[in-house]
């Protein structure tokens, strides 16, 4: 094998360069000495969608889309499910390392007391309308935390950090569930520390009349393994934003609110709340062929299909498959998981998406086992952002320790008009 460096010339001028390769990839700058005079700005990459461009290093996530493989912090996502409460595997994500029993104990104890929100912001939940969007809602008043927190500004400030690391993760559920009460007309549930932080949850969800809520197991692990699976992965859509909000060093809230409301649209987050639509609306086995032809005509996208890094299973989507069952045991079968199943079992079979190695992402079941446990469609991308907020706070973190990250602010390519001069309206 030759030497880490990939050999260039500039066929303009005959030049040859140098750039080193490091961990399979080289330095964008590099690029910027090759020059046709001395002038010239250089030579930059074009790469719409950061398709093919690592913006950061980190030890958070790792994704082998070829071979279908998650790991969080180097554990399979498959174990971290199976063996980790939610809070357990909110840790590891964030810290790096699996907590002893007592780090998990104090984790706990100061998520489980940072729970409530200032009841100013129950009043500014109050003036939504009542169809307001739970994603609308969800989003602004995860900003306006800020304007109760401006000690979050002390970003560098590592006490700081911490502890709105912990009232975001706290309360984005109580946001949540107070979203959702607010567009179903009812009283808030607030928090009961006693219950776990899925099950106080569902009692902020679902509490009704009785003097205590009680989860159903069944359906708070199953929320529990959902929201391990939502919690981190890697660079997507949501957790750039949340980079490039916070490499200008504006506070966690707002950068979190900007990371949601990129999470919010329907090619990323937004589109487990799609799938529901476009099951509902094929509405049956038989009608499955047509909306396939839509499909494959480039007229209709067959949400919950496809990624950008996978071009194998999204592990995610088979752990959730396969604990679907589980669920309709307690809450009855949801007649659109046999569309789900029998809708990817023709696609996977037919050349349109062979080709394009398009396989069921994260969204394609998720939201199933959501509406089978009362959660409405509206309310499911709210669903992803709750665990994904730890996703978007240790990438954050990550990125304010790295001494290689500046404030983002690519370059472009200039196709507009050249020089030209004003032209008073009467002569125009
Ligand atoms: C998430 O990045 C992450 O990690 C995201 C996520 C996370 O955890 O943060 O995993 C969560 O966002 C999952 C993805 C949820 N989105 C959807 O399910 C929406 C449907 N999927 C797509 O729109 C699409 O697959 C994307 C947005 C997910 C990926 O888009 P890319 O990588 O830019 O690929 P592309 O749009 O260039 O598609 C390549 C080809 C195109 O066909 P051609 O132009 O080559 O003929 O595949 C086609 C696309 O038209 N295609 C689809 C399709 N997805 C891609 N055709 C039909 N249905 C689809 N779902």
């Amino acid at each position: 094998m030759g030497k880490d460096t990939l050999t260039i010339i500039d066929n303009r001028t005959g030049k040859s360069y140098e750039a080193p390769i490091t961990d399979g990839t080289i330095r964008a700058m590099d690029l910027r000495q090759i020059k046709v005079n001395p002038d010239d700005f250089g030579i930059m990459s074009y790469d719409p969608g950061f398709k093919n461009t690592a913006s950061t290093r980190s030890k958070i996530t790792f994704i082998d889309g070829e071979k279908g493989i998650l790991r969080y912090r180097g554990y399979p996502i498959e174990e971290i499910a199976e063996n980790a409460t939610y809070l357990e595997a909110a840790y590891l994500v964030m810290y790096g390392e699996l907590p002893t029993r007592e780090q998990y104990e104090q984790w706990v104890y100061d998520i489980t007391h940072h729970t409530l929100v200032h009841e100013n912001l129950r009043t500014f939940l109050d003036g939504f309308r009542y169809d307001a969007h739970p994603m609308g809602i969800f989003i602004s008043s995860v900003a306006a935390m800020s304007t109760f927190y401006p000690e979050a500004k002390n970003i560098f400030d590592q006490e700081s950090v911490e502890l709105q690391t912990k009232r975001l993760i706290a309360k984005v559920p109580t946001i949540a569930a107070f979203a959702y009460r607010h567009s179903q007309g009812l009283r808030y549930s607030y928090p009961d520390n006693d219950l776990s932080y899925v099950g106080n949850f569902l009692n902020m969800m679902f509490k009704m009349t009785e003097l205590k809520y009680k989860p159903n197991p069944v359906i708070e692990r199953a929320l529990e393994i959902l929201w391990i699976l939502h919690i981190d992965h890697e660079q997507n859509c949501s957790t750039t934003t949340m980079r490039a909000i916070g490499s200008a060093h504006a506070d966690p809230y707002v950068a979190v609110a900007g990371a949601a409301a990129a999470l919010s649209g329907p090619l990323h987050g937004g589109a487990n709340e799609r799938v529901l639509r476009m099951l509902k609306r094929i509405g049956s086995v038989e009608n499955i062929p047509d909306y396939l032809k839509l499909v494959e005509s480039g007229q209709e996208r067959l949400m919950g299909f496809g990624h950008r890094v996978y071009k194998n299973y999204d592990p995610r989507a088979r752990i959730i498959k396969n604990f679907a069952h589980e669920v309709f045991k307690v809450t009855g079968k949801n007649p659109l998981l046999d569309i789900a199943i029998e809708l990817e079992q023709r696609a996977l079979n037919e050349e349109y998406f062979i080709k394009r190695k398009l396989y069921p992402n994260v969204d394609f079941y998720s939201g199933i086992i959501y509406q089978a446990i009362g959660i409405p469609t509206s309310m499911f991308t709210v669903m992803f952002a709750i665990p994904r907020t730890v996703g978007w706070l240790a990438q954050w973190r990550e990125m304010l320790q790295d001494p290689e990250q500046k404030i983002a602010r690519p370059r472009q390519i200039y196709d507009g008009y050249s020089e030209r001069h004003f032209v008073p309206m009467d002569q125009r």
